[in-house]
């Protein structure tokens, strides 16, 4: 899998969350470099905790700002963010529970994303 890349046609037109968005991407993209190393079980948990982190605090803040601006797409974006968030959890879980090794969890990671 390539790089994820931040394109114009991602914007919310809110910068905040632009920034946010960019971030959850970064994300991505160092699991995807930490899974080309030696230490890919901590790559895997890392990535894993900032998702989880980054999920619980922001996207909540986020839906509640774009419904108070009535964003167009907001049905849309929150739909997004409940798949992201239901799939970061489960692979949590998994992980935690050694029913899934580092290497499934972040291809499916890198799957979902
Ligand atoms: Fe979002």
């Amino acid at each position: 899998m390539a790089r994820l890349k931040w394109e114009d046609s991602l914007s919310t037109g809110v910068s905040l969350y632009d920034e946010q968005h960019q971030k959850l991407i970064r994300y991505v993209n160092e699991l995807r470099d930490g899974m080309m190393g030696k230490n890919e079980g901590d790559a895997v948990e890392k990535t894993l905790v900032s998702l989880l982190d980054y999920t619980n605090t922001h996207f909540f803040d986020e839906e509640i700002e774009l419904y108070k601006r009535d964003y167009p797409e907001y049905e849309k974006h929150k739909a997004e963010h409940d798949r992201f968030l239901w799939a970061v959890r489960g692979l949590y879980v998994r992980f935690k529970t050694g029913r899934a090794n580092s290497r499934m969890i972040g291809a499916e990671i890198l799957a979902t994303a």
